[in-house]
């Protein structure tokens, strides 16, 4: 099955380390970061940095020592799933493959992360941002800041008024989304939430368009 076809939003282009360029000057990108849609040789490695980056809550679900298992048996189901790609991104630093990240609109067929969170609602203009994730040895170099803007980029092509996510309450990570214009709106979680997903506490953030 060929993957869908779909509009290509042009590059992303985030002020990146060592360049000058303005965010919103797309089409042509000079730093270290590039970011483009899924291929097929990339599964693997998508995969694994997004069930790596999230290793806490996946060895909660399937235990520590089938984690291996876990990264097999996602990359199969990507590899089987072209019509799931146009969703998926990876970041490239240099050239090398270095994150990943999913978004999801309404509508769309496509089990993420948030599923354990019973995170089914993502309205009509609204994109739902999924599995950032960056591979550790590249972490601090500006990458999920790209992946963000690239998000920004394709919600607002398909004409998106607002992107949400979901972060645990202590994640690091929390800072990083408030740079890039998210708000919380509000915290959710408890028992049911710590039993699916291996955490109780979470935020709702928003970022208007
Ligand atoms: C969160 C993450 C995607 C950020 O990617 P990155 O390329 O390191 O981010 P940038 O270089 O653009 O920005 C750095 C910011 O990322 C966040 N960050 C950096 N390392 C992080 C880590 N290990 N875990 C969580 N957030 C981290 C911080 O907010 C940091 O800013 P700070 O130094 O002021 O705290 C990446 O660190 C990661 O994959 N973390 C583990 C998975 C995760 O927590 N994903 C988010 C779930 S909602």
């Amino acid at each position: 099955m060929e993957p869908t076809a779909e509009p290509v939003a042009p590059s992303a282009v985030t002020l990146q380390p060592g360049t000058t360029r303005s965010r919103f000057q797309t089409g042509a990108e000079q730093g270290p970061i590039h970011i483009r849609r899924v291929e097929a040789q990339d599964i693997e490695f998508a995969a694994r940095v997004a069930l790596e980056a999230f290793h806490d809550k996946v060895e909660y679900a399937v235990g520590k020592s089938r984690m291996d298992a876990a990264i097999e048996l996602t990359t199969s189901i990507l590899h089987r799933s072209p019509q799931l790609w146009h969703r998926y991104y990876v970041a490239l630093y240099e050239g090398k493959l270095a994150g990943t990240m999913v978004i999801k609109f309404h509508d769309d067929k496509l089990v993420c992360m948030g599923y354990a969170l019973m995170n089914t609602n993502i309205g009509p203009t609204q994109c739902y941002v999924d599995t950032v994730g960056v591979d550790a040895e590249f972490r601090g170099k500006g990458i999920g800041k790209a992946l963000m803007e690239r998000a920004d980029v394709e919600a607002r092509q398909r004409g998106c008024k607002s992107l949400f996510l979901w972060v645990t309450q202590n994640n690091r990570a929390v800072r990083l989304y408030e740079r890039q214009g998210y708000v919380i709106t509000h915290s959710f979680g408890g028992w049911f939430t710590g039993w699916a997903s291996g955490c109780r506490d979470w935020y709702n953030m928003e970022k208007n368009l």
